[in-house]
């Protein structure tokens, strides 16, 4: 299951239209998709044509462990099924307060269900509260989408500040690409912010770029995606291109999976590739039930966890570690057991009759 979160703690700058229509353009090409909010406006839900004074099962119930997440789900279209929320889940993070691993609660919930959907695609709150962190715990990409008003003044540094801090309080490897939406090219401003967008971020940004368009307004009143609304305006095409873009990102990414399992060497490489003003992004395969650790110089030998991620369904263990450059020594400890890292060949005697792995940044 491919999972993403869309996320910007500014309101109105498209996370949930992006949500709602992506989920429904994917169901339409075939994905089995679910949409989870974690919004407690609970605007999915109302864009979707559901009534949240209906809703009994739902978001909030899951999180805080009442229900398993199975009996919140609704179908609502054809590949299209979702679980809601409503204003109860405003008191999460309070009843949350101080409760061992709250952060994770998302991510326990879906282990149930992960094997039933392609993809799993989070709604979240303007804020980078708990809500937000458990979606982010729980994916391995997000979406920044960004409207015009980020390119005035401040709004790009707050944009990076945002990337930073998510990468760092995460901990595991992201992928972050910013979409921009509701954006006017018939104006000068427009295009210029269509212009910074890709001088700034490359190819961190998505090609396609959602233009503004009155009926996805329309459509959100009318509880229905625009796939559903209207054919043939400007946003049906921008959410279609959108989708095509997301689903060839897939094609590569399994591309490089198998190049992965093929001999590991990807991995390596993909790690030390990592920009140094982030730090290194540590990453070993290894089972589901085991305790992942890393020691080394740069945490002085005493051993810290690594998060458990998915790529496209494989266990994969990371921990994003910033860096200095300089040359440090390390080991991976699994259920007690110190070992090198099987996909760095630089190696060291660790003078106690093992070797350590070598990494220069
Ligand atoms: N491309 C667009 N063109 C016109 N209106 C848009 C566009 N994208 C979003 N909107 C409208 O802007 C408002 C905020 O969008 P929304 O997706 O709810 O933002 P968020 O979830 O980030 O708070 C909604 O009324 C929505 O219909
Ligand atoms: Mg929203």
């Amino acid at each position: 299951m491919r999972r993403i979160a869309l996320v910007n703690q500014k309101g109105g700058c498209g996370k949930t239209t992006t949500a709602i229509n992506l989920a429904s353009c994917l169901a339409k090409e075939g994905k089995k998709v679910l949409l989870v909010d974690l919004d407690p406006q609970g605007h999915s839900a109302l864009g979707l044509g559901v009534k949240t004074d209906q809703m009994e099962k739902s978001m909030y119930e899951v999180l805080s462990g009442k229900i398993p997440i199975r009996e919140a789900i609704r179908a609502l279209r054809e590949n299209l099924d979702a679980v809601l929320s409503d204003v109860v889940l405003s008191a999460f993070e309070q009843v949350m307060a101080g409760a061992p691993e709250r952060e994770y609660k998302l991510t326990q919930s879906l282990r149930d269900i992960e094997n039933n959907y392609d993809y799993l695609i989070i709604d979240s709150p303007p804020s980078v509260g708990l809500l937000t962190f458990n979606g982010l715990v729980a994916c391995d990409e997000v979406i920044i989408p960004v409207d015009s008003s980020f390119f005035s003044l401040n709004g790009l540094g707050k944009l990076l500040d945002t990337i930073r801090i998510i990468e760092e309080k995460v901990g595991h490897q992201l992928t972050i690409k910013i979409l921009a939406t509701n954006i006017d090219r018939r104006t000068r401003f427009g295009r210029e912010v269509v212009e910074k967008l890709e001088t700034y971020f490359r190819e961190d940004c998505f090609k396609t770029i959602i233009n503004t368009c009155t009926r996805l307004r329309e459509a959100a009143s009318f509880g229905q995606p625009i796939i559903e609304y209207d054919e043939r305006c400007a946003a049906f095409r921008d959410y279609q291109k959108l989708t095509k873009e997301v689903l060839n990102e897939e094609a590569e990414m399994k591309a490089k999976i198998s190049a992965v399992e093929s001999g590991l060497e990807l991995e390596a490489e993909g790690r030390l590739k990592q920009p140094a003003q982030r730090g290194i992004v540590f990453t070993l395969k290894a089972p589901e039930d085991a305790m992942v650790q890393i020691a080394g110089d740069f945490n002085n030998w005493v051993p810290e966890g690594l998060h458990l991620t998915r790529s496209m369904a494989r266990p994969v263990w990371q921990k994003l570690i910033p860096l200095k450059p300089g040359t440090y020594e390390y080991k991976y400890v699994i259920d007690g057991r110190w070992m090198p890292d099987p996909a760095n060949d630089k190696v060291v005697d660790d003078f106690l009759g093992g070797m350590n792995s070598v990494l220069s940044v």
